[in-house]
Order: C-alpha cells, then structure tokens, then sequence
C-alpha cells in the first residue's frame, strides 16, 4: 500500500506544493490546516484534507496510520508574529507540541520539522552552518519553542525526527498577489533563495534516505541576492511598472541569510532551479492562468500584475 503522508499546513504555500509532489510520487496525503492564512484552493483535490487547528486534541486519530508527519503550519508572517505573539507562541509552540504528542501517541515512525533561518538572526558566519542558532524576533523565537520540544522528544523517547531549515522559498503560488511589492529596509538586505521544487525534492530525499534521522538540514541554494536585486529581476520579466513601497526595517531580522548546504548535499541532493530560472518559471505560471481566467471568459485574476 501506498505510504501514507501527513502534511500540517497543506493549504499553505509550501505544504500545498510538497502535498502534490508526494501525491505525484505515487504516496497518499493527509492534510490539515485551520485556513487561517493558507486557502482551500491551493489544496489538491488529492489530499484528504480536515480543516482542524493543530492546536486540538480532535487531530490525534489522523494520525494513526500515518508513515511520515511534515509539520508545516505555523504563523509564518514576521509582521504578524509582531503584533500578536502570544498568538505566535500559542501556534508555533503550543501547537508544534500538540503535533508532537500526537505523532508519538501514534508511533509515526518519521516526524519532519519545518524550522527556519530566522532561527540564525543572530549569527555572522556566511555561509552558516546548522551547527549554533540565535534567534531574535518573535517569529525565530517562536519557530525556536517549537524546535526545542522537538528536541525534547527525539531525546526522551528517541523519535525519529528530522529539521529542515528553509531559508527564503519561493514559486508560482506566493507571486499571485497582484499588489505592489513590500520592501521592509532600503532592500539591500540579502537573502538566499531556494526554489519550492528544489525544497520539495529534499523532502523526499530525507523521507527516503534514513541517513537523514536525528539531522538538520539547511534547505537554502549556498547563494543570495539583494531584495532589490530580486524585485528587478522580477520586474524585467512581468514589466509591471509597479513600483515597491519601502517601509521602515523589521526589528530583529538579519541583514544576511546564506545557507551552507553541506549536509544536504551530503545526502546527494543539489539544488537545480537558479532564481533566474525559479523566477521564469513562476511568470511563466501566472501567465498561464491569466490566459486560461481570459479564454473562460473570467477576466483578469485579481493577481495577474504583480
Ligand atoms: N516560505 C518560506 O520561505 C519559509 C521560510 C522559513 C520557514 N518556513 C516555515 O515553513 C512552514 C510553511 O511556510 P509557508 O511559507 O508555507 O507558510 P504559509 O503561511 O503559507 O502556510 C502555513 C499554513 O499553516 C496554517 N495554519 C496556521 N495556523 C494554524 C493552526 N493553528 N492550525 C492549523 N493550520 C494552521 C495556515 O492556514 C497556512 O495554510 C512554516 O512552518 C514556516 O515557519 C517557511
């Protein structure tokens, strides 16, 4: 039988695109998700999917048969961690431990955490290595709760769980907002961009690839560009003419991310997609369902031009 995925977050922006890549591997998914950020409409059809907060006990009997848990919801948004986070640290910690507790009740034998490079704010070594964190905003803080009671579990009851460290993932679906471009900075922050195809096949690498148990894996390309470098590549292909609002610098947040990917490619992944390449192919997307919205005679997406 197939090997079934349990996938938190699967309505959001990585979780829905990881869902379809096992679905296209041939795995069965499970999917849960409270649609408080991520929509319904990004979850494929596939997916047997409950819309249920991670925080609630009501998740636990999904869990059962699963083979694999992705752990993926979260607050994910640095303005909103800001103005809520109690809110943050109830989802992020709380809910993380909740998602614990459940697959260890279960004896999920494989628990994936999506961590975050927020989690290096603090850390001036370039290329950064997974070895020392320091986070400092709340977002990093709370993703940091939620790693540590992982921690805590691989070490008093041995389960088998793996972290992945994202650092900016990008694609098709986080390019549909169709508003100008938000710049928190004078946009010379750098970042390093991985492309949501490339994180999706580490995942199943690390599913696979039992060598993986007990790591964290930096999930980044090993370079970085400026956000405005960024904002004028995608710029010269969409030629929207929008320009983007700079507002004042976030508290906390670093003014370098670039992963050493090391361990990853230790496991013999690389990643393929470069951001030209990345950025290509999610215009070439959002071209797309502008044209088929146009031939159903719908109009224009709400999204189409930025
Ligand atoms: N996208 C990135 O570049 C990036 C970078 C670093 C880390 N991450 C981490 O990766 C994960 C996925 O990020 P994303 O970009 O897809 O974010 P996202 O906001 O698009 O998706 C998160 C999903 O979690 C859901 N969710 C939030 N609270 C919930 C709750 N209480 N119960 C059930 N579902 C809930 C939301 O509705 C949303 O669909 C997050 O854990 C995030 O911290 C993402």
């Amino acid at each position: 039988m197939a090997q079934r995925i349990l996938v938190t977050g699967v309505a959001g922006f990585v979780g829905s695109n990881l869902a379809k890549h096992f679905l296209d591997a041939g795995y069965s998914v499970v999917g849960i998700d409270n649609l408080s950020a991520g929509t319904v409409d990004n979850v494929d059809a596939r997916v047997e999917f409950h819309k249920q907060d991670i925080r609630d006990a009501e998740v636990y009997p999904l869990f059962h048969d699963a083979d694999a848990v992705f752990h993926l919801a979260a607050k994910s948004s640095l303005t909103g961690c800001l103005a809520k986070p109690l809110e943050a640290a109830s989802v992020n910690v709380s809910g993380t431990l909740n998602i614990l507790e459940a697959a260890w009740r279960a004896k999920v034998p494989k628990f994936v955490y999506a961590d975050t490079s927020a989690e290096y704010e603090g850390i001036e070594e370039f290329p950064t290595p997974e070895t020392r964190v320091r986070p400092i905003g709340v977002y990093a803080a709370s993703k940091h709760g939620g790693a540590a009671f992982c921690d805590s579990y691989r070490e008093l009851y041995g389960m088998n769980l793996t972290m992945v460290r994202y650092f900016n993932v990008y694609g098709p679906i986080r390019m549909l907002r169709g508003e100008p471009p938000v710049i928190y900075g004078n946009g010379e922050k750098r970042r390093d961009f991985i492309y949501v195809d490339d994180v999706n096949a580490l995942h199943q690498v690390i599913l696979e690839d039992q060598r993986s148990a007990g790591k964290v894996f930096n999930v980044g390309s090993g370079t970085n560009f400026s956000v405005n470098e960024v904002y004028e590549l995608i710029e010269g292909l969409l030629k929207t003419g929008l320009k983007p609002i700079y507002k004042p610098d976030l508290p906390g947040e670093a003014l370098v991310t670039l992963a050493d990917i090391t361990n990853a490619r230790r496991l013999g992944w690389k990643p393929k997609v470069d951001i030209k390449e990345g950025l290509r192919r999610s215009v070439r997307y959002i071209q797309e369902r502008v044209l088929d919205a146009a031939n159903a005679g719908l109009g224009q997406p709400a999204g189409h031009s930025a």
